[in-house]
């Protein structure tokens, strides 16, 4: 190891708050991805001394999370702390002496003198003025022309984004190995890997991985018998892409409204098959497609209803359980939207122990950059149903009867996942347990905090399931909280913190609005009062501080 880092580097990289955090944060990545580096014990001091200040940081990190930050450095393989001994302090004082050296400037003394010591070639510094004397080693300074205005000045403070990913496990290592043995495209063994562990983890049988989460939903749909003119019962409180799903098969969505998790309403979807449907035997009608199995006909529009997706919204987990029999003796298959609830499982009922996504007929995930894991694009078919998955892999690979003569018997899709993408999903993968219990934690430090101010809610989960906290939605009382969604966006984006406003409702937009739509209550008024929050894994305890300190003073902020 023969480059060391000062302990300003360290600092600017874990001060969200600094101008200097993201070039830090870059300069310690490439030392990581390269050999490693170099840090002398005093400076892990300084930097716990500074980081923890709240008269030095505007943000400071608490003693624990400053503690947790430093065991990582220490148990880093590609991280060497130099040490102070009592050889290094007598060569380190006599020195000082000889030099003339006063007050602070011994800490830099001792530092330049363990890097002589340990044979330090480059010292990588903000403060290349103090280090220049020493010639020893080469004195590089990040920032080159930046005047250091100081790292904690708030005009040059990063945005605390909504959902952004966490990259810190193997997922350089991976990609290089498939970079260096040049299989990039869809061949290559992370592929194949990653379907392997996406069951593992969820205990489902088959997974066939998708270039997105999207063409997934479209996919199985279509796996799962859903034809031109049949209607798929979709909540209107989502993201378009399941309601797209349905239409690129030119099939209707039919818009079911939201119960308190955000999640389908299934009482009301029960209530509409009861009411306004019938089950008929299909021998009497005249498309006999469907093997003569009885169908479900909506009776206002005569066209059959051939499946509902129940979207897992935000990580929560839908009532499945209610939702299945019905479904069962209706012979409406359940295509499981569970792209953001990766990680999500019951703990109760029938369905104790069970993932979302691997309950009914084909589930499907997504692994978008905002997800809780990401491959920058990519999505997943899962399913426990063998003739399913045949089919989910053969339309994914263009359909290829014979791969050598090239004969093609359907129409297939270019869907399936680069060996790149799936690297980084294998390696995103690895760290999913982690990321749910800091997702977790996140959630229950906002809600303690944000329960305490009148007019504020932050939403729970449903209590059948242990959610994966991917998104976390609050809720305002404008009567109590003097501000609408709208005011508080606004206040909060002025502060440099990103939020988003629920969807707007599936059921409204131009595309589909005359498309069917059934007793729409719950969703319009959740969708006024509420706006996510930031929820990335990498989230700091302080930045929650400083987020809920905002919502604490904003209902008496101008927006
Ligand atoms: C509920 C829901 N369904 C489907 C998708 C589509 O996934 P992708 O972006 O991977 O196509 C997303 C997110 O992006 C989503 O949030």
């Amino acid at each position: 190891m023969d480059i060391c880092i000062d302990s300003n580097i360290l600092i600017y990289a874990f001060n969200v708050q600094s101008q200097f955090n993201a070039k830090a944060e870059a300069v310690l990545e490439d030392l990581i991805r390269a050999d490693g580096f170099a840090i002398t014990d005093i400076s892990l001091i300084e930097f716990y001394q500074i980081i923890t200040n709240d008269k030095v940081v505007s943000d400071p990190i608490s003693p624990d999370k400053s503690y947790e930050i430093i065991k990582n450095i220490l148990l880093n393989k590609k991280i060497e702390v130099l040490e102070t001994n009592i050889d290094i302090l007598e060569v380190t004082f006599e020195s000082a002496a000889n030099h003339n050296v006063r007050k602070y400037e011994i800490y830099d003394h001792l530092i330049a003198n363990l890097c002589k010591h340990n044979n330090i070639k480059k010292f990588i510094t903000a403060n290349d003025k103090d280090f220049k004397k020493y010639d020893f080693f080469d004195v590089i300074n990040p920032f080159p022309g930046e005047e250091n205005k100081g790292a904690e000045k708030k005009k040059y403070s990063k945005v605390i984004p909504l959902s952004v990913p966490s990259i810190q496990g193997n997922e350089w290592k991976y990609i290089k190995e498939c970079l260096d043995t040049e299989w990039v495209s869809s061949a290559g063994k992370y592929v194949e890997l990653f379907e392997d562990k996406i069951c593992e983890f969820t205990g489902v049988q088959h997974a066939v991985a998708c270039v997105n989460g999207t063409s997934a939903l479209q996919l199985a749909l279509q796996i799962a018998g859903v034809r031109p003119g049949d209607e798929v019962i979709v909540p209107t409180l989502t993201f378009i892409a399941p309601v797209n799903a349905v239409r690129y098969l030119n099939a209707e969505p039919v818009f079911m409204d939201a119960d308190d998790y955000y999640n389908i309403d299934v009482d009301k979807v029960i209530k509409f098959l009861k009411e306004e449907t019938e089950l008929v035997n299909s021998k009497l009608m005249q498309d006999d497609r469907i093997n003569k199995a009885p169908i479900t006909i909506n009776k206002k529009t005569g066209s059959r209803i051939a499946a509902v997706i129940p979207v897992h919204v935000f990580g929560n987990a839908v009532n499945l359980e209610k939702l299945m029999p019905i479904c069962k003796d209706r012979n409406i298959k359940i295509i499981e939207d569970a792209t953001e609830s990766l990680g999500t499982f019951y703990t109760q009922g029938e369905l104790k122990g069970k993932h979302t996504g691997t309950i009914g007929d084909i589930g499907c995930y997504s692994f978008n950059g905002n997800k809780i894991i990401t491959t920058g694009g990519g999505g997943m078919i899962v399913t426990d149903n063998e003739e399913y998955a045949q089919k989910a892999r053969y339309l994914t690979t263009q359909a290829k009867d014979d791969d050598v003569r090239y004969i093609h018997n359907e129409i297939g899709y270019n869907f399936r996942l680069t060996n790149i993408q799936a690297a980084m999903g294998v390696a995103q993968l690895e760290q999913l347990p982690e990321y749910l219990k800091i997702k977790n934690k996140n959630y229950q430090t906002y809600k303690k905090e944000i329960d305490k101010i009148p007019g504020l809610h932050l939403s729970a989960s449903p209590g059948y399931a242990d959610n994966n906290c991917w998104m976390y939605a609050l809720q305002i009382d404008k009567s109590i909280y003097g501000k609408d969604r709208e005011q508080l966006m606004d206040c909060l984006t002025e502060n440099k913190i990103q939020t988003r406003p629920v969807w707007h409702l599936n059921h409204l937009q131009k595309p589909h609005r005359s498309c069917q739509n059934y007793q729409i209550e719950k969703a319009s008024v959740l969708m006024e009062k509420t706006i996510n929050i930031p929820c990335s894994v990498n989230l700091l305890e302080s930045q929650i501080d400083t987020i809920v300190g905002y919502l604490g003073k904003s209902s008496k902020l101008k927006a």
